[in-house]
């Protein structure tokens, strides 16, 4: 007899919108259970959307969204974030008079009771990012781009979601703090992870991911393997990333 595992994130039929026009419609997505997926497309494309969408900071939505098996389009955002779903956002966010550390904490809150957790945890942390050991007791406004991007998916990892969500988190960093970026990704997803990976930058996407989707004026328009995006290159580019 076989048991059937549950996406780590099921999306069908999900519009949403901020005024009384939908920005994004009709989107079908899945990652799977230990699946890493790439969300393509270029500016204005609806991927933010879609984001914020599953971590229901989006009021108007219509369509199903499940995390983990359990459903949370009429769940308020403060109960999606405790586990089911962490996003590490556009512009990282972070508190920058906080210190890294207590950054990092935030993320965990609803854990916090949860002691022996909370330690491994954030110990997971430092040994994915062993940089942001050193600095735990810096405020965060003292740390580079690639170190503030380091805190943003620590945080995200402080909440053990189920579904990691990832909003360009390549923008404005050095090559090098890209590599380190990717190189966290992979071992994220080696850990059994299980990533949604919003870039504009193929080349991550294709390092990262075993799927991609790519998105534009709103709605999914291709799905693709990273082989076949290799193999597209710059005509993918031209067709819809410009
Ligand atoms: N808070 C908002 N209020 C009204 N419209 C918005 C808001 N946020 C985004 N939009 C609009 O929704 C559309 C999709 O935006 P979204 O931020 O999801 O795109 P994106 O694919 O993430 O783009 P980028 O790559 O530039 O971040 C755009 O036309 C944008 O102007
Ligand atoms: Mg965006």
């Amino acid at each position: 007899m076989s048991t059937t595992v549950p996406h780590a994130l099921d999306i069908s039929g999900l519009s949403a919108g901020y005024g009384r026009f939908d920005v994004i419609r009709d989107i079908a997505l899945k990652v799977g259970t230990g699946e890493a997926v790439g969300l393509l497309g270029p500016n204005g494309a609806g991927k933010t959307t879609v984001l914020r969408s599953i971590m229901g900071l989006i009021r108007q939505r219509r369509g199903s969204i499940q995390v983990a098996g359990t459903d949370v389009v009429a769940m308020p955002p403060f109960r999606i974030a405790r586990g089911l779903a962490a996003l590490a956002p556009e512009g990282r966010r972070l508190f920058v008079d906080q210190t890294v550390e207590d950054n990092l904490i935030l993320g965990g809150l609803h854990l916090r009771h949860d002691t022996a957790r909370h330690e491994a945890l954030l110990a997971s942390v430092y040994e994915l990012f062993p940089v942001l050991k050193g600095y735990r007791k810096r405020l965060s406004s003292y740390l580079s781009g690639g170190e503030q991007q380091m805190v943003a998916i620590g945080r995200m990892l402080m909440s053990d979601p189920e579904i990691m969500l990832l909003d360009e988190p390549s923008v404005a960093l050095s090559p090098v703090a890209v590599d380190i970026v990717v190189k966290a990704l992979i071992e994220l997803r080696r850990r059994g992870a299980s990533l949604l990976l919003v870039e504009q930058r193929i080349d991550v996407a294709i390092r990262v991911c075993d799927r991609l989707y790519v998105m534009t004026h709103g709605e999914i328009v291709d799905e693709m393997t990273p082989e076949a995006a290799r193999g597209a290159g710059m005509s993918l580019i031209d067709k819809y990333l410009g």
